[in-house]
């Protein structure tokens, strides 16, 4: 199986490629390694399909978005957040749906601040909610037997050492990463799964 992951040298992206890369053809992509992209750009997302051809699932462990109280957010937070972790991810979608063979899958990134919003939260739990409705809507439309899953992360241990924070509520990438190898090696479509103990259980 050929699969492309956007955000391949991420915490949850690195984690995701060592898991799929002892059986299958990874392409690793991002904007700085690997196949370049920039997935705020459609262009960019455009390019690079047209440079990978045909791929049997597309995974996206990348994407931005503000953390800022909701009345510090300027115009400018609220538009890279939509164009970055949203749209990026949509158009991977609508543009990717060309260059996959019958029954590929598409995995996204959304984010337990969906369903768990902290204060500073807003730009974020609403594009992760936004990508949520997304995947379970899209997954109605998509031809060829295509799929379409998120993968909803709480905390991930990695991330929390890395801010100097206490790992231990944090899920190990490595389990994340399960979740993501569930929605491309399973058959499930429509599907947000949430991970909150490193189980990676669909809800
Ligand atoms: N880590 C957590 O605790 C956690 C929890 C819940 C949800 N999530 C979500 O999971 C996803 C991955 O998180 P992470 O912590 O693994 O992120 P990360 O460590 O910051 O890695 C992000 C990856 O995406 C690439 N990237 C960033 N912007 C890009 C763009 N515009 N176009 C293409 N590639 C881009 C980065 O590489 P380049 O800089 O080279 O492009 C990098 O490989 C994010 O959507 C995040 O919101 C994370």
């Amino acid at each position: 199986v050929r699969i492309l992951v956007v955000g391949a040298t991420g915490t949850i992206g690195a984690a995701v490629v060592r898991s799929l890369e002892t059986r299958h053809e990874v392409l690793a992509a991002g904007r700085s390694s690997g196949l370049r992209v920039d997935m705020s750009d459609r262009d960019s997302i455009a390019s690079l399909y047209a440079h990978v051809g045909q791929v049997d699932a597309v995974v996206c462990t990348a994407g931005h978005a503000a953390f800022r109280p909701l009345l510090e957010l300027a115009d400018e937070d609220l538009r890279r957040s939509l164009d970055g972790k949203l749209m990026g991810q949509v158009n991977l979608v609508r543009l990717g749906a060309d260059v996959l063979s019958d029954g590929g899958s598409f995995t996204l990134s959304s984010g337990l601040l969906s369903r768990q919003p902290l204060p500073g939260s807003t730009a974020l739990s609403m594009v992760n909610a936004a990508i949520e409705g997304f995947v379970r809507a899209a997954a109605l439309d998509l031809p060829r037997g295509l799929r379409v899953n998120a993968v909803s992360p709480s905390w991930v241990r990695e991330t929390l050492a890395a801010m100097g924070r206490d790992p231990d509520p944090g899920v190990p990438a490595a389990a994340v990463a399960g979740s993501y190898v569930k929605c491309v090696e399973g058959d499930m479509t429509g599907q947000v799964l949430d991970v909150f103990t490193g189980a990676g259980d669909a809800d």
